[in-house]
């Protein structure tokens, strides 16, 4: 069996962040014989010798023009300059140092993914234990229903954005594993970051996942049933809150699943985006 780029790009993806994360909390760090990276290098496909150079950063930027469609403007050549300014912010992103226990505790500060032009920009808590080895939000359990609720609207992960409240994620006592919900002076400290990102982004829409991300992003706790399926605002952005995907695994009812997509038949009326018969129908009760 020959291996190719991609095969070659995903074994690279899912091994260089446990790499990281064993340099970084390993007092034995894992070594490479030259005889072996030759081996290595002798075995990579030609086409691929140029992209594995020593690279500072395992993100995988869905900002690189080739992950653009070629109808986004920078594509079309209508860039306004936000590139730049976005690649500058993301520089600053990565190396924040604003709370000391969460620099020393993550693997790397998870940015966020998608098309810098983004319309519509879906906002989480924080990265989990997965998004904070790949550097890349909402891909573990959850954020595969995140990808699912994306392709039901008839967008993939590319066009849109999807960023959390708090870049890094939250530490867990020692010896202890799971996740931790940020706690609302994480999320104050972080919030100037997304705010940047958002003006920068311009979005025509918000989706909030979760009361967490809801309170993140206005300041103060809100309840579920006063908040979801209301258009709130966000810096003058339509915001819609909704469920987190990961109430949506623990509560897999057809009634829930409804009320997450009612929110985003509102988000795509909102956006003018056509919506057939068929999705006006996922998730109905049969009668
Ligand atoms: N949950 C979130 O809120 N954000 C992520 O990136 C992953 C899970």
């Amino acid at each position: 069996m020959s291996t190719t780029p991609d095969d070659f790009q995903e074994a690279l993806d899912a091994t260089l962040p446990i790499l990281q994360s064993m340099t970084k909390n390993l007092r034995a760090k894992p070594k490479a014989t030259r005889t072996s990276l030759e081996n290595l290098k002798a075995s990579l496909p030609p086409s691929f010798e140029k992209s594995t150079g020593p690279s500072e950063e395992p993100i995988k930027s869905a900002e690189s023009s080739e992950q653009l469609k070629p109808t986004s403007p920078v594509a079309s050549g209508n860039d306004d300059g936000r590139l730049a300014k976005l690649e500058v912010l993301k520089k600053s992103i990565l190396s924040c140092t604003r709370c000391p226990h969460l620099v020393t505790s993550r693997t790397q500060v998870v940015y966020g993914v998608g098309n810098p032009f983004a319309e519509l920009l879906f906002v989480g808590e924080a990265p989990g234990e997965e998004e904070d080895l790949r550097g890349e939000p909402f891909i573990g359990k959850a954020g595969q229903l995140l990808t699912k609720i994306i392709s039901a609207m008839e967008y993939t992960r590319e066009e849109i954005f999807i960023a959390n409240v708090l870049k890094c994620r939250p530490d867990m006592p020692e010896g202890e594993s799971g996740n931790r919900k940020p706690k609302p002076a994480e999320m104050a400290t972080c919030l100037p970051w997304l705010t940047q990102q958002i003006e920068l982004i311009k979005p025509k829409v918000i989706v909030a996942l979760g009361l967490t991300a809801v309170e993140g992003l206005l300041g103060e706790p809100h309840t579920m049933r006063d908040v979801r399926g209301k258009w709130l605002e966000y810096h003058g952005v339509p915001l819609m809150p909704t469920y987190h995907p990961a109430y949506l695994l623990r509560n897999q009812t057809l009634a829930e699943k409804r009320k997450v997509w009612d929110d985003m038949l509102l988000v795509l009326e909102k956006l003018g985006r056509p919506i057939s018969a068929k999705q006006r129908g996922y998730f109905l009760e049969k009668a």
